[in-house]
């Protein structure tokens, strides 16, 4: 049986893809940052032993590092890590004006959240394993700036930045490292005027996670077509 960790994962995209995972009878490791929250996703799911809950605030280091010795501690070892976990802030308007503490978050729990992690979780991975970061079009370098959120489209800029750059030193363990755009999508963070249904936003990720080319890695995609970064 194959395990997958997905951050953030008691509401929108990434509970969606728990719930298609464990449909694909994946064992899944529910990430979230509040307990009471996360619980209610797990019985949500009514997966019964299949999904497990890990309280983990990827904005804090030191939680990240205790949910990889929980993880330990109970010999589970890894086949797929997502990293779906991520704030807007509604406040994130203007990176030359606004207080410096709305871009800090924004990178701390975006950015140093799934690069963090990767490092901590890491060494429970076995080989072949691949990482799927949730990334944005918003931190694309091709496209236009779109003018909205500025702190959040630069770190999943850095994100992107992060995803090759570990897709390169992680080639030769035999783990993969990809990121996805899912679309503007109908969550709490997309709001409900998004043109995309939750179903369609886990789409990718779920493709990525197990039908996908083992072997592709260092790239950037939606709807299940490599784009540019
Ligand atoms: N929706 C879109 O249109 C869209 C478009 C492009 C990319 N994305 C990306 O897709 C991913 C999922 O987005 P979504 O639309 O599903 O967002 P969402 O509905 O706001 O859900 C975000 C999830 O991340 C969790 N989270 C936030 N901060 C966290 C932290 N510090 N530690 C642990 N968990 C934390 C939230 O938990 P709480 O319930 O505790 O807040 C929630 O479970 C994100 O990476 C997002 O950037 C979304």
């Amino acid at each position: 049986m194959k395990t997958v960790l997905i951050t953030g994962a008691n509401k929108g995209i990434g509970f969606e893809t728990a719930r298609q995972l464990l449909q694909k009878k994946f064992r899944v490791i529910l990430c979230g940052r509040d307990a009471g929250r996360l619980q209610q996703a797990v019985s949500d799911l009514g997966a019964g032993d299949l999904c497990l809950p890990l309280v983990m605030d990827v904005g804090d280091r030191e939680a990240i590092r205790r949910g990889a010795d929980e993880l330990r501690t109970a010999g589970i070892p890894l086949d797929v890590l997502i990293n779906n976990a991520a704030v807007l802030l509604k406040e994130d308007q203007s990176l030359s004006t606004q207080a410096a503490s709305i871009h800090d978050t924004t990178f701390r729990i975006n950015v140093f959240g799934p690069l963090e992690v990767v490092r901590q979780f890491l060494p429970l991975m076995r080989a072949p394993g691949r990482i799927i970061n949730l990334s944005s079009g918003g931190g694309s370098m091709t496209d236009p700036v779109g003018g909205w959120s500025p702190a959040y489209c630069a770190s999943k800029s850095a994100l992107n930045g992060i995803t090759r750059q570990l897709a390169h030193e992680l080639q030769s363990k035999g783990i993969v490292v990809n990121a996805v755009c899912p679309g503007w999508v109908q969550t709490d963070m997309g709001g409900s005027g998004a043109p995309r249904v939750v179903r369609k936003g886990a789409e990718t990720p779920v493709w990525l996670a197990s039908e996908a080319d083992g072997r592709t890695t260092g790239k950037f995609f939606r709807d299940k077509q490599v784009i540019p970064w």
